[in-house]
């Protein structure tokens, strides 16, 4: 009989970059184990970066999170405003994904960057200037992408302690179902008041274009302001996460911090940002798939109807695609990592992120050369009970 591990698995005390060590253990025996969720569901878990690939590539893998048998994250009642086309199969997922498409390209991303470059300059000129020490996810790494993402949407950044409260509550797994579905329900009718707002007096934003579509009744507004709801926790959360969780490692790997500090080459900033996504996997959840057939992969055959969970933390450890995988490296070519996922689903926001990193790594060890812990690594707050890992507070000093 197949044996049965319980799923998440817990990171080893001391470790907080690395995967769960029970995960390279299954990794080794083979591509595809049985995992045991909180609900007694029992999933595949796909630890190898090849045939997690190969099946999230698959159009007979399924992303619809009301389908019998997706291994759900955590219990929910219904879906609040968060159901959107990330949970959706095709056709629905890239007719709504095409709606949003343009706004993402890298050239576009790149005409923003010089305004990203302010917002990182305007919040260090704020943190030198406040108290020391500081906790560096309040002062810095939680306002760049919430600022970058509200001025793209048209979201008043005032509002931000209701959204960033409100996110944290709906990705965080140990969230009560029922307080799960208020603070959804909650950003629902926030981005759809806003909604009504553009329709009546469009801007120039991303909420307005969709104002637009809805106007030309191509999409609902319901739609709408579920994808802003989606781009608006999106956008902020990840981007936050690899700041200060990039930064702790960083600090962690001084030598690595000194490569970064003291090359000019954006394309050594590039490779770090890419580096850090590969080694540090905050989406640690992994991804979550249904098989709509019957499906042989890896030496065995997943039926139709049987959940999945692609463990990328893993898959960007693999041995097989990345050498000494365990080691940070930010000189490597790091650029074939899964941390923005694979196939039809892969992060929209990847050029924006990316920008989004490079312009603050680059920028904050600079200006702030001295800048260090103020707390011993067992006193950081670590985000184990997230859907994205993290931390919740990181004090520095200088
Ligand atoms: C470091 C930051 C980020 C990481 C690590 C990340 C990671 C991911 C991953 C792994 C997926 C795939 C989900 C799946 O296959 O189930 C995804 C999808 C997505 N991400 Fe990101 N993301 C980041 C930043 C962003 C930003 C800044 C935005 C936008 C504003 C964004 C918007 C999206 C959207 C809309 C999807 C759904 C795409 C689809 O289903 O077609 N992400 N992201």
């Amino acid at each position: 009989m197949t044996e049965i591990h319980e799923f998440p698995m817990a990171r080893a005390a001391g470790c907080p970059f690395d995967p769960p060590p029970p995960l390279r253990d299954l990794q080794k025996e083979g591509p595809l184990a049985k995992v045991r969720l909180w609900d007694g569901s029992t999933p595949w878990l796909v630890t190898t970066y090849a045939e997690q690939r190969a099946l999230l590539a698959d159009p007979r893998v399924s992303a619809d999170v009301t389908r019998p048998g997706y291994p759900i994250q955590a219990p929910r009642i219904g879906a609040g405003g968060t159901i959107s086309f990330i949970m959706m199969d095709d056709p629905e997922h890239s007719r709504l994904r095409r709606m949003v498409q343009a706004q993402f390209t890298v050239r576009r991303t790149e005409s923003l960057r010089p305004a990203v470059q302010k917002i990182v300059d305007d919040l260090i000129d704020d943190l030198l200037a406040g108290p020391n020490p500081v906790d560096l996810v309040e002062a810095f790494a939680l306002p760049v992408p919430s600022l970058v993402i509200c001025a793209l949407l048209g979201v008043p950044y005032a509002d931000h302690d209701f959204f960033q409260e409100n996110s944290k509550t709906v990705i965080r797994r140990s969230t009560p179902p029922e307080e799960r579905a208020a603070a959804g329900a909650g950003l629902f009718e926030y981005l759809d008041a806003l909604m009504g707002e553009k329709l009546a007096d469009p801007a120039d934003d991303l909420l307005s274009k969709l104002a637009e579509r809805v106007k030309a009744g191509e999409m609902t507004r319901q739609e709408a302001a579920q994808m802003g709801v989606l781009l608006l926790i999106a956008g902020h959360e990840t981007t936050a996460n690899m700041i200060a969780l990039g930064t702790l490692a960083l600090l962690r790997h001084p030598g690595q911090l000194a490569l970064l500090r003291h090359n000019d080459d954006p394309r050594l900033v590039a490779s770090a940002v890419e580096e850090l996504l590969r080694y540090l996997n905050i989406t640690h959840s992994g991804r979550r798939r249904v098989a709509l057939a019957d499906i042989e992969i890896g030496g065995q055959v997943i039926r139709a109807g049987e959940g999945m969970i692609m463990a990328n933390d893993i898959a960007n450890r693999d041995p097989a695609i990345f050498p000494d995988p365990d080691e940070l490296d930010i000189r490597r070519d790091a650029r074939r990592h899964v941390a923005f996922g694979f196939g039809v689903h892969q992060c929209l926001g990847q050029p924006l992120a990316r920008m989004e990193l490079q312009v603050a790594y680059r920028t904050l060890y600079r200006r702030i050369p001295s800048l260090r812990l103020a707390a011993d690594l067992e006193q950081i707050p670590f985000k184990h009970d997230g859907q994205v890992y993290g931390v919740y507070e990181l004090p520095v000093t200088w």
